[in-house]
C-alpha cells in the first residue's frame, strides 16, 4: 500500500473515538518492529523520524525503509517528520516523500509561529502532505531538542483556538503536562486544560511524551480528543534492554543479528500493547 497522510487516518479515528500510535524510528529493526506490530493488530500506524534520527540514519535511508515497509503491507502507514524546527528541513522532507510533517514553531512568539506554520501549510497542501503544529512547550528531551522543566509551558486554550483558526492546521500538539523521555514519577496531566482545548479547537489533538503515561490517563486523553500519541522512549527502553541482556548473557557474541534480532522482537510486543491501548486494533481500512 502506498504511504498515506494523517488526513486518511485521523478523521476516521475521530469519528470512531480511538487514537493512532506514532512510533519513532531510527534504524531498520525499529521500522520492522513497528510494521510487524501494526500488521499483527491490523492497525493503521504512523512511523515518525525526528531531525536527530534523520541525521543518524540519513533522509534517504529513512524514506526507503518506511516506503518499503508500507509497500509490503495492507495496513495504512504514514511517514511523518517529528519536531521539524527548521523550515528547510520540513521542505526537504515534503520534497522527498514524507506524507506528513510536524512544523514545531513552539519556541517562537505566537504570531511568528502562526506565520511560519501558514508558510509550511501553503506548500504542504500542494503535495497533499498533512501538517502538525505545536503550541506551548513540551518538557524533556527528544533527540536534539531539550526543554527544561522551567521552560516547559502549558498550552493556553484561547491561544490554541486562535492558532487553529488562523492556520487551519491538521493536528495540534498540546502541552498539558507530559514530557519527552523517562518520567521521575507519574506525569500530572492537566485534563481540565485538555478538555477546554478540545472544546475550543476543531482539529485532532496530539500528545507527545506518551511513554510511561498510565493506561487510565491515555484512555481519558482519548475521550478528550487526543487522536495521535507519540511513543519513542518505551521502544528505546525495551529495545536497548533486550540488547543489554543478550550481551550480558553472552559477552563474547560478535554477530549483530543475535543482539538486534531479539531486540526487534521485544519492541514488537511493546508496540502491540500501545496499539491495543490506543484502540486502533482492527481499524486498518
Ligand atoms: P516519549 O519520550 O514519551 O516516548 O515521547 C516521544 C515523543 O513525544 C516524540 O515526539
Amino acid at each position: 500500500m502506498a504511504l498515506v497522510s494523517l488526513f486518511e487516518l485521523l478523521d476516521h479515528a475521530d469519528r470512531e473515538g480511538y487514537a493512532v500510535g506514532a512510533f519513532n524510528c531510527n534504524n531498520m529493526e525499529i521500522v520492522q518492529s513497528i510494521i510487524t506490530a501494526a500488521e499483527a493488530e491490523s492497525s493503521p500506524v504512523i512511523i515518525q523520524a525526528s531531525q536527530g534520527a534523520i541525521k543518524y540514519a540519513g533522509l534517504n535511508y529513512i524514506i526507503a525503509l518506511v516506503r518499503q515497509a508500507a509497500e509490503g503491507t495492507a495496513v495504512p502507514v504514514v511517514l511523518h517528520l517529528d519536531h521539524g524546527t527548521s523550515f528547510d528541513q520540513v521542505m526537504q522532507c515534503i520534497r522527498f516523500g514524507f506524507t506528513s510533517v510536524m512544523y514545531d514553531g513552539s519556541q517562537l512568539p505566537l504570531e511568528d509561529n502562526i506565520a511560519q506554520t501558514c508558510k509550511v501549510l501553503e506548500i504542504a497542501r500542494v503535495f497533499g502532505v498533512s501538517v502538525e503544529a505545536e503550541l506551548g512547550k513540551i518538557g524533556g528531551t527528544e533527540d536534539d531538542i531539550s526543554v527544561s522543566e522551567k521552560d516547559a509551558l502549558l498550552t493556553d486554550p484561547a491561544e490554541a483556538e486562535h492558532f487553529v483558526s488562523e492556520t487551519g492546521v491538521d493536528a495540534l500538539a498540546v502541552a498539558v503536562g507530559t514530557a519527552h523521555g523517562l518520567y521521575k514519577g507519574e506525569p500530572e496531566i492537566d485534563f481540565e486544560r485538555l478538555a477546554e482545548i478540545n472544546r475550543l479547537v476543531s482539529c485532532p489533538l496530539v500528545l507527545h511524551g506518551s511513554s510511561g503515561v498510565p493506561e487510565k490517563s491515555i484512555k481519558k486523553a482519548i475521550e478528550l480528543g487526543v487522536r495521535k500519541f507519540n511513543i519513542d522512549t518505551d521502544i528505546r527502553e525495551v529495545f536497548v534492554g533486550s540488547m543489554r541482556k543478550a550481551l550480558t548473557n553472552n559477552p563474547s557474541e560478535i554477530d549483530p543479528r543475535k543482539i538486534l534480532g531479539p531486540a526487534r522482537e521485544a519492541a514488537v510486543e511493546v508496540i502491540r500493547e500501545k496499539i491495543r491501548l490506543f484502540g486502533s486494533t482492527g481499524k486498518a481500512r
